[in-house]
């Protein structure tokens, strides 16, 4: 009976609808026949509103553990065919148990979403069901990698849960999130939006962030979990996995010699260099649809996760905005929490000005991604490959904010802004005169478009050739391997929200 779940009907439905059942989803997401259940027979205990009645042993959530190359998960699937996967007391205490073997064990935890929010029936109770869910979730934070997919509706308490995990993927058409639906949202505002205007995959990856990716259909979502569980450590102590790299880490790459253009106002493909250092071109991009002008993901470099954080010139000729910082900031915090070594490539020509991101509070959220990379003590390798200018400098984990390694190509510029805009705030009485103006450029340019004035300083440590940037990050991270540093005793900090 509860393996039937809701009945025949309502799998047929679910089918109908694109989406995979609870269990159907857990053994494409776990290896084959790895799956151990628990707590198969836990019912409800509600006796309102006929429940006492109908019970469907479950009780609208499949719950256990199993393996994803075989490395240890725990997992839950809500049910949707069982009261609309809808979260009762006892539902609560199965997901309970299974956050509280995750912590204890030191895995991560993977829940499946697609349901109702809390038992309607069941009242205060259920309530009660999301807050020791949420209480486990904040316990849970920054010890095990706690991931959410959203495979169908999610409302009312089911957000928040997935909202205090470290990533949120979503199915594209079959899922949506919101804390309150449309019909409430007529009601209270007198807007009238669908639940994919409200809260569909595309929304909550391109304007909410709320999602951290996007998928087709069940069935690549879950493959891609699957993928993104190998570059994730266990937990903050274990270090990260390490596997069988085929790919030379002292591989020469020619063309990235060529990669900057002549033209330093050009834009070119950050993305094209991550792809050439990281092993085997494998990179998990996090958040690629949203703040474009910064690039998030995991990849692997020598067969061991690196999280690659980089300033993207293709959009907004990679400025700092206020959502850049935000997106970059939790990542960094992510990898730090997790021991997963940061390699950021720079190419910055400041913070993005003006009234619409000072209202927006750019320096709060500026502040958070320098106060992410700053607090960080994972092994952190920089390349500014071309533009370092003013305060986005400093905060893409330059050497001040304790920057490991830090590289710059030969094409690179470190200042204080670019020689156009220097010129003309220093010699503001020449700006009439283009052939006086053009020389202070010059000479501006002569000075600091270059990684020398810091290299002199010891703020780069070296000069390299594109060529050779995996090797150089390669040695430099094999030579990071045991670093060792901790920060002051707090009981937590206090990072700008
Ligand atoms: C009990 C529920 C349920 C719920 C759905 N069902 N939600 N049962 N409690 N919350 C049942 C339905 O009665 C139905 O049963 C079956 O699940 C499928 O639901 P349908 O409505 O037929 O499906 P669909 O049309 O796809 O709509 C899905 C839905 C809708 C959008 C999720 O069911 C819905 O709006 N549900 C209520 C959402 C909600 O307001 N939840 C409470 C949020 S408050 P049968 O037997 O007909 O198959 C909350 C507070 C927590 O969560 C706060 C904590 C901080």
């Amino acid at each position: 009976m509860a393996r039937v779940g809701g009945g025949l009907k309502r799998i047929e439905a679910q089918h109908q609808r694109g989406k995979l059942t609870a269990r159907e989803r857990l053994s494409l997401l776990l290896d084959e026949n790895s799956f151990e259940e628990f707590d198969m027979f836990v019912e409800h205990r509600a006796t309102d509103f006929g429940m006492a009645e109908t019970k469907i042993p479950g009780d609208g959530v499949v719950t256990g553990w199993g393996t994803i190359n075989g490395r240890t998960v725990f997992v839950f699937a809500k049910d949707f065919t069982v009261f609309g996967g809808s979260l009762s007391e006892t539902h609560a205490q199965k997901i309970t148990k299974i956050q509280d073997m995750a912590l204890k064990n030191r895995a991560p935890i993977i829940g499946l979403f697609d349901a109702g929010g809390a038992r309607i029936q069941e009242g205060v109770a259920a309530l009660g069901g999301y807050g020791e869910v949420f209480q486990r979730n904040v316990l849970a934070s920054g010890v095990i990698p706690q991931i959410s997919v959203i495979m169908g509706p999610c409302a009312g308490g089911d957000v928040y849960s997935p909202a205090m995990t470290d990533f949120i993927f979503m199915v594209r058409d079959t899922s949506y999130m919101f804390v309150t639906g449309p019909d409430v949202v007529k009601t209270v505002t007198n807007e009238t939006v669908t639940a994919e205007q409200l809260g569909g995959a595309s929304i909550h990856t391109t304007k909410s962030s709320i999602a951290d990716g996007a998928y087709d259909n069940d069935v690549e979502a879950l493959i891609q979990m699957r993928r993104l569980m190998d570059f994730l450590p266990a937990n903050n102590l274990a270090g990260v996995p390490q596997i069988d790299a085929f790919d030379d880490p002292n591989r020469i790459e020619t063309s990235l010699d060529t990669l900057i253009p002549d033209n330093p106002n050009k834009p070119y493909d950050m993305k094209e260099l991550i792809l050439k250092v990281a092993d085997e071109g494998d990179f998990f991009e996090i958040q690629a649809a949203f703040a474009k002008n910064i690039v998030t993901g995991f990849g692997r470099i020598g067969g061991r996760t690196v999280g690659f954080v980089a300033n993207q010139p293709m959009v907004l000729a990679g400025v700092l905005d206020s959502d850049a910082s935000r997106k970059a900031a939790r990542f960094v915090r992510f990898c730090d929490c997790f021991n997963i070594p940061l390699v950021t490539f720079v190419d910055v020509p400041g913070f993005l000005p003006g009234t619409a991101q000072e209202y927006g509070g750019l320096i709060k959220h500026g502040a958070k991604l320098l106060f992410a990379y700053a607090e960080a003590t994972v092994p952190k390798v920089t390349v500014i490959t071309r533009k370092g200018y003013g305060g986005a400098y400093v905060v893409m984990s330059s050497k001040h904010l304790r920057g490991d390694v830090n590289y710059a190509w030969p094409a690179a510029e470190i200042a204080v802004m670019g020689p156009k805009g220097a010129a003309e705030i220093l010699y503001r009485s020449e700006l009439d005169d283009p052939e006086k103006i053009g020389k202070r450029i010059q000479e501006y340019t002569d000075r600091f478009a270059n990684p020398f004035v810091a290299a002199e300083r010891g703020y780069i440590d070296e000069v390299i050739m594109p060529h050779s940037t995996r090797r150089r990050i390669a040695r430099a991270l094999e030579m990071l391997r045991n670093k060792n540093l901790e920060n002051p005793w707090k009981k937590h900090d206090n990072i700008p929200l």
